[in-house]
């Protein structure tokens, strides 16, 4: 795994003395965004759960076919909020490859993704289709008005809103809930929601307990985590129409040839994944 690079630029404000959960989920998608900190926590919380970092490749597996999914139903517009650490074959880049119109805003709270997306873009995206904002989900009116202001999306136009493996750092009774509710206000009809999300609920055994584990090293983190039940996660989605299957596991959503391979090897104990996914449609 890659050991991730001390030189990076570190913006203003980044405590590198405590392990953040964006650089460290960078560290196990094989990224090099990270810093000691964070991978000798990365490698802490893998020795209480080693499945995490397949759970991790499952869950971008899904987020690129929810991104082509949404593309096939002629969504050409993505606001994807708790991106984290721009790695191989972002959200956009996805979306480009089926139509080199297509848009896409980042929004994250942790500077450093942030800053990485921001380089990327300049690099490799066009200031007109894609942006990367500093917000965070809670504020919803400031994250609204930014994503809004950058020009990049037409709010008159379907958006698939993406909150993918990013609730679970927002446990319930934080504000989550309310601040999902209000973009479904704000989204233009046709819009899309699609989330995953962390669990040890239904899950066998041992993996609930190690999964119980990997939350309490997460405390130790500036981003500690918090579990919902599959009633709590499809709540979110409440109001919309439901994105056939459903609220499901990872292996369970939409399985192509392209983006697969890890969650296949679930197929048979879909549940080991740990991971709830779905989406629904705007009315
Ligand atoms: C596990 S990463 C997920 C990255 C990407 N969505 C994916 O699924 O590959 C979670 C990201 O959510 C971000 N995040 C956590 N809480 C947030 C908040 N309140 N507002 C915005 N971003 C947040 C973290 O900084 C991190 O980059």
């Amino acid at each position: 795994m890659s050991e991730g690079t001390e030189s990076a630029y570190v913006p203003k404000g980044v405590d590198l003395e405590k392990p953040n959960a964006a650089r460290t989920y960078d560290w196990y998608l094989g990224g090099t965004t990270n810093w000691a900190v964070d991978r000798e926590f990365g490698k802490q919380v893998l020795q209480v759960m080693p499945s995490l970092q397949k759970v991790v490749r499952a869950n971008r597996e899904f987020l690129r076919r929810a991104v082509r999914y949404c593309m096939a139903q002629g969504v050409r517009q993505f606001l994807d909020i708790g991106s984290g650490v721009p790695t191989v074959r972002n959200v956009h880049e996805v979306a480009d490859e089926l139509d080199p119109n297509s848009r896409c805003v980042y929004v994250d709270n942790e500077p450093v993704a942030v800053a990485h997306g921001r380089v990327l873009l300049e690099r490799h995206g066009d200031p007109k289709r894609h942006a990367m904002l500093n917000a965070d989900l809670l504020n919803v009116e400031d994250l609204w008005e930014q994503a809004m202001g950058t020009g990049v999306l037409d709010p008159d136009e379907p958006i698939a809103m993406l909150i993918v493996a990013v609730l679970h750092f927002m446990p319930p009774g934080e504000g989550a809930e309310e601040a999902v509710a209000r973009y479904k206000d704000l989204l233009p009809r046709g819009s899309y929601l699609v989330a995953s999300h962390a669990t040890n609920h239904d899950v066998p055994a041992d993996r609930a307990a190690e999964a119980a584990v990997a939350e309490e090293q997460y405390k130790r983190a500036n981003t500690p985590i918090g579990f919902r039940t599959r009633d709590q996660f499809s709540a979110f989605f409440e109001g919309w129409e439901p994105v056939d299957p459903g609220v499901v596991w990872v292996p369970e959503w939409h399985l192509d040839d392209i983006d697969s391979e890890v969650a296949s090897e679930w197929a048979d104990n879909p549940s080991e994944s740990c991971c709830f996914v779905g989406a629904a449609r705007k009315p």
